[in-house]
């Protein structure tokens, strides 16, 4: 069988990953990679044993001289429309990654650039394939639960991996939509699944009541002296090439946690009306010693309560029917509990077979939507409603 063949644009934290796992992936080849940053692409290929792979340092010089029919893009959120047009308008097939885009605006623009050359888009809602939030998904569309009213759903991140936002890209808004969107994009792609409705309005409390300036005494952790803070940069979440280990060059990367150039929270809530009358909230946390999802979907017929550090789900019914437990354990060793490889597999198969995937623009515009409600209405205190159009092309 043809095997596709594949790019990857974007060859940082995430690019790593994908080039990891393409070089083990039926039906797909590696066959070029790009980077803005060719010298640490560079030193990444090496890591990986992928030399030999063609690296070009823009999307117009990748488009110009390889060949291939699909793009895995995983550059920064804001770089995700420039580098998803050229691609869509080369006729290049697209698996990009989440949040599709900061704005909605932007994602439109993408939209229109993929419907106009045909072109299979998948955007990186891994978590549809996790193995706990795909029973989920089954359970409540199975009709189990009887009419489903409340979604409860929680993140809450790891210490290290929290604190890593408040450092990278992502802290800024005009990066990333703000925290909610960057990170619990995943979050709204899964409560929306469920709910099987669109978001019509939305409220939000959040704020950066922990990382806050006052504590900043130092820039960067390599000028500080305090070797007990709990931030102190020592490499988490972060990919380093071996010249910035071995040169315990950590700058930029070491930005303090405390730092004043951001515009994040360290927490927040959002509740969320749905069209159907399904009324949902989610809770973002960063101090998590067990990093976890949690989700709780409440029928009239029965409760579902799930939980990723947990890998199963409990479900009570109000309706004699006795207690299930149903387990859901990763079946490789994939991120994500297993779903990046079989997310990755499924968006090949896509392009092979010349299908539209499960999780196309339509996820990744509302998505955006209702991210960018939520922050607004955190932003204004106020409830923002979501009008019919927002999700309209
Ligand atoms: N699905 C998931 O669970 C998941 C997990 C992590 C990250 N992500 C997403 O992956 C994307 C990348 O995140 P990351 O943490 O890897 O960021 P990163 O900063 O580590 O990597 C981005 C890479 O893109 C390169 N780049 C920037 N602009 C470019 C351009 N115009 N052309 C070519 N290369 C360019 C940078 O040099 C860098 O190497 C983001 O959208 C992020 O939200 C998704």
């Amino acid at each position: 069988m043809k095997k596709c063949k594949v790019a990857v644009i974007g060859f940082g934290q995430r690019g790593y990953t994908y080039v990891e796992m393409l070089r083990n992936t039926a039906g797909a080849e590696l066959v070029a990679l790009c980077d803005s940053d060719l010298k640490r692409a560079a030193a990444f290929a090496k890591e990986l044993n992928v030399e030999n792979i063609p690296c070009y340092a823009s999307v117009e010089e990748l488009i110009a001289n390889a060949d291939f029919d699909a793009a895995v893009i995983t550059t920064p959120d804001f770089m995700h429309r420039e580098g998803a047009i050229a691609c869509c308008n080369a006729g290049k097939s697209i698996m990009l990654e989440k949040p599709m885009a900061p704005t909605a605006g932007e994602c439109r623009d993408i939209i229109n650039a993929c419907l106009k050359n045909k072109c299979v888009i998948q955007i990186g809602f891994v978590l549809r394939n996790h193995p706990v939030f795909r029973r989920v998904i089954e359970v409540a569309r199975s009709g189990v639960l009887g009419q489903i009213l409340n979604i409860t759903s929680t993140e809450h991140i790891g210490v290290m991996h929290g604190a890593s936002y408040m450092r990278r890209w992502h802290r800024k808004l005009a990066n990333s939509g703000g925290f909610i969107l960057a990170k619990c994009s995943h979050d709204i792609d899964i409560i929306s699944t469920v709910a099987n409705s669109k978001a019509t309005r939305v409220a939000s409390f959040g704020s950066l009541d922990y990382f806050t300036e006052d504590k900043l005494k130092y820039n960067y952790c390599s000028e500080c002296p305090d070797k007990d803070c709990r931030y102190r940069f020592a490499g988490e979440f972060v990919r380093m090439t071996p010249d910035e280990k071995a040169n315990h060059s950590a700058k930029p990367f070491d930005l303090c946690v405390y730092n004043k150039d951001k515009e994040l929270v360290d927490h927040e809530v959002a509740i969320i009306d749905f069209a159907n009358g399904i009324k949902a909230s989610f809770t973002l946390n960063l101090f998590a010693k067990v990093p976890k999802r949690t989700i709780c979907v409440a029928g009239t017929e029965g409760i579902l309560y799930a939980d990723t550090a947990e890998e199963c789900i409990h479900i009570h019914y109000s309706n004699g029917k006795e207690y299930e437990r149903i387990e859901c354990k990763a079946d490789n060793d994939s991120g994500h509990g297993g779903s990046d490889q079989t997310f990755l597999d499924d968006f090949i198969d896509c392009v092979i077979n010349d299908r539209p995937s499960e999780v196309d623009y339509m996820a990744g515009l509302s998505s955006t939507v209702i991210g960018n409600a939520i922050e607004k209405a955190r932003l204004t205190n106020k409830v923002v409603e979501i009008p019919a159009e927002s999700y309209q092309l």
